[in-house]
């Protein structure tokens, strides 16, 4: 069986060496393609991350496709033009839970020790001992409740910090274990309204894309604490630095932006009580992904339908 990697982030032989080792484990003999090297070569399976259109136009064989990566923002819509039946099937955890949960745990503690005033009292050489926000109204929101919402949020609870959700259902079965209120994305002012740090891990759909806007985000209570690590399209960029400037909200981190890298001239960059990260929070790791890929090519090989397979009416 023949797979195509692409992806621009990793050096293809880690991916192959990764590859090989896990077919063997699940008794398949693999053949691994450098597509980038070999744009012509025909895959039944292709591995990718933001793969160009004209490369995976021309691949007529593909059974599957793997995003090498939890959102599928990128691919999606552009498999579905492409190859409308070929399943795309995403990356579930692979070991970026327990990174997204590292992420977003440091967030709200930052916000919670009140480190973004600090900083400022810094750089004015204060030294000036601030109260801390009782814990127990300290709520912490999860937009977002897949595979990385849910890992984060479960972190979060266990640090003992109140938490809620918001779901585009509202069903709290799909709460991933977690007993919290669970809103509907029907009722996402009244979720914002409870919310002390807001923690966006939404996937970027039609239905996502510039949902949080000056009118939406002005619903967080004044102060309230941003932490965006899905997709900086969810947020509209220049409504949240009107609300930063106004103190509406009291700080941001920020690990994904609408164009990434972010341009050297947005202000983003240099307001005070913003930290940005470079699309780091929850990196692919091969070995875990490569498992687990292979693991999913061998149910298919057995007919059985792997579990992440993209919903391309819902868009995740
Ligand atoms: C990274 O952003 C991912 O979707 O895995």
């Amino acid at each position: 069986m023949r797979l195509a990697v692409w992806d621009p982030d990793e050096p293809f032989r880690r991916w192959r060496d990764a590859l090989v080792q896990h077919a063997l484990e699940v008794g398949l003999a693999v053949d691994v393609i450098d597509a980038p090297a070999q744009p012509e070569a025909q895959a039944d399976f292709a591995l990718v991350w933001k793969p160009p259109s004209d490369w995976l136009a021309g691949q007529l064989g593909l059974r599957a496709v793997f995003n090498l990566g939890a959102g599928v923002d990128a691919i999606a819509p552009l498999l579905h033009r492409l190859h409308p039946g070929v399943p795309l099937i995403r990356l579930e955890d692979a070991g970026m839970g327990r990174q997204m949960a590292d992420y977003v745990a440091e967030g709200v503690l930052h916000a919670y020790r009140r480190m973004a005033d600090y900083a400022e009292q810094q750089a004015q050489q204060r030294w000036q001992p601030l109260p801390l926000p009782p814990r127990a109204s300290f709520r912490v929101g999860f937009l977002g409740l897949g595979q990385m919402g849910a890992a984060a949020a479960r972190r979060v609870a266990a640090m003992e910090f109140p938490i809620l959700a918001c779901t585009r259902s509202g069903d709290a079965r799909a709460a991933g274990g977690l007993s919290c209120p669970v809103y509907a994305l029907q009722q996402l002012d009244e979720f914002l309204a409870q919310t002390r740090v807001l923690v966006v891990l939404l996937p970027l759909t039609a239905d996502t894309r510039g949902l949080l806007d000056y009118a939406a985000l002005s619903h967080l209570p004044p102060g309230a604490h941003l932490i965006n690590a899905s997709r900086g399209a969810v947020i509209d960029q220049a409504d949240l630095l009107d609300l930063l400037h106004g103190g509406q909200i009291g700080s941001a981190l920020l690990d994904v932006f609408a164009t990434e890298p972010l341009p050297a001239d947005d202000p983003l960059w240099r307001h005070p009580r913003v930290r940005i990260t470079p699309h780091v929070a929850a990196q692919t790791l091969v070995g875990p992904a490569a498992a687990q890929v292979m693991r999913k090519i061998a149910a298919i090989e057995r007919g059985e339908t792997p579990s992440g397979v993209v919903d391309m009416r819902l868009g995740y």
